[in-house]
């Protein structure tokens, strides 16, 4: 896949129930913590528009803070009404402790 790798943020700035919302080159990005592996999806809820980085992590699933429509953070799946549309997800890597994100198209 092309793209480019973004450096996003040290990897032990990063909580499990903290997600942390980033922008790259106009995208809002969220990254994830689940265990020890790391995961990035779009961080603008498709339902109206909230930070999902603002919601709430429970079981892999990322609730939005505004009208509780869930995601799959690892497949970008939408789970729960009210929104419809899967969200995007991105490739993760670390390197030298950072977490780097793979942003399509770059
Ligand atoms: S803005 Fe996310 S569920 Fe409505």
């Amino acid at each position: 896949m092309s793209g480019e790798w973004h450096k996003v943020a040290p990897a032990n700035e990063i909580e499990e129930d903290e997600p942390k919302g980033v922008e790259i080159g106009g995208k809002h990005i969220a990254i994830f913590k689940l265990g020890e592996a790391f995961h990035a999806t779009d961080n603008i809820c498709p339902h109206a528009f909230a930070l999902l980085s603002d919601g709430f992590v429970e079981d892999g699933v990322i609730e939005c803070p505004l009208h509780a429509a869930k995601f799959d953070i690892a497949t970008g799946k939408c789970l729960a009404e009210p929104a419809e549309d899967d969200i995007a997800t991105y490739q993760v890597k670390l390197e030298g402790g950072d977490v780097m994100v793979l942003v399509p198209g770059g």
